[in-house]
């Protein structure tokens, strides 16, 4: 297969991830077909992804009208994957994070002949074990999107025992022609790569939060204004070099022996969850959101993201 080839999408899931993926496609100028299990939960996707259009004609970053783009997405109830073939040679899988429920729909790969690359935006599972006695598991790849999938433009591509080279190529190729910024995962390793560099620093948050060194109001203005205003332009690899390799070497030989290295979440998270104080969507987690809808609470934080957005494209990095 190549390239042009691959003239329309499959989204299997419009949850949270499903819309964002489908949107960024749709934004290309490719057609999607957006699959979940229900007409309601299509609906209840379809005026997201209006909204979130809405924000992004606001900001200056769509070149077309957001009801063109809406409409190259065709929402469908389907579990045929088969009819879903038939219009797409790209299929991205975003269902819940279930192996078996994932498994369903990758073993339907071996029932079609048409050539499909099937990706699955997992966050945890390893393509391995997703394609596990998959005859076609050459098609198989993972796409791990960042939430939320239509405003973070990278994605890990990472590959299974039995992923095609060309499956892996025409992959970061379709993310590249959609303006993604993929990256390769060269091993097969639970977390990927972003996903045990966030743990690696979650860990250490919150030890220093049951530790009593920070409040949580602190630590995320110490975060966004040091670390995270330096790394959303400046790769750790750059800063490490602007740093100096040979400072970063003393100061990581003082440091690393003093971190946490607990192997089990936070009691304070712990806690927290037990007594139900999720976060945004039960109005209370480290901070309290009672009287905020979750429209202001969703559109104050798109709007920092979309500002940033804008800026990154403006980088070209
Ligand atoms: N939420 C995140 O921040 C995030 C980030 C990166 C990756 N992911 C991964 O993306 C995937 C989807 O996560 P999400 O947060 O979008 O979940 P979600 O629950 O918001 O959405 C899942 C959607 O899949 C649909 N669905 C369930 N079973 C189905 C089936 N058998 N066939 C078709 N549709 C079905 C549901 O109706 C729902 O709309 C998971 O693998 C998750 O680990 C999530």
């Amino acid at each position: 297969m190549k390239l042009e080839d691959i003239q329309g999408i499959g989204v299997i899931g419009s949850g949270i991830m499903g819309i964002g993926v489908a949107q960024g496609f749709a934004e290309a100028g490719i057609p999607v077909l957006l699959v979940d299990r229900s007409q309601e939960i299509l609906e209840a996707g379809m005026k997201q992804i209006e909204g979130n259009l809405g924000l992004f004609q606001e900001f200056g970053l769509l070149n077309e009208d957001p009801d063109v783009i809406k409409s190259r997405i065709t929402p469908s109830v389907t579990d045929d994957f088969g009819e879903i073939a038939d219009r797409c040679s790209f299929v991205v899988e975003a269902i819940p994070e279930i192996l078996e429920l994932k498994r369903e729909w990758f073993g339907k790969l071996d029932d079609i002949d048409k050539e499909v690359i099937f990706a699955s935006n997992t966050s945890s599972f390893t393509v391995s074990a997703i394609s596990d006695g998959i005859q076609k598991a050459d098609r198989i790849v993972g796409l791990h999107y960042f939430n939320p999938a239509h405003i973070i433009p990278a994605v890990e591509i990472h590959r299974g025992k039995q992923t095609s080279e060309e499956t892996v190529q025409l992959t970061k190729e379709l993310m590249l022609k959609i303006g993604k910024k993929p990256v390769l995962v060269r091993k097969e390793v639970p977390g990927f790569i972003i996903n045990r560099i966030t743990g690696a620093m979650e860990r250490e948050i919150d030890y220093l939060l049951d530790e009593g060194v920070v409040t949580p109001e602190d630590l995320d203005t110490a975060i966004r204004a040091s670390y995270g205003f330096r790394l959303a332009n400046l790769g750790p690899m750059e800063a490490e070099d602007m740093i100096g390799l040979d400072t970063s070497e003393r100061v990581s030989a003082n440091i690393f022996k003093v971190l946490s290295n607990r192997t089990e979440p936070s009691p304070s998270i712990t806690e927290k969850v037990k007594k139900g104080e999720l976060g945004i969507k039960s109005g209370k987690g480290w901070y309290d959101y009672s009287g905020q809808t979750s429209e202001e609470i969703a559109s104050r934080i798109n709007t920092r993201l979309l500002k940033q957005l804008a800026h990154f494209r403006s980088l070209d990095l």
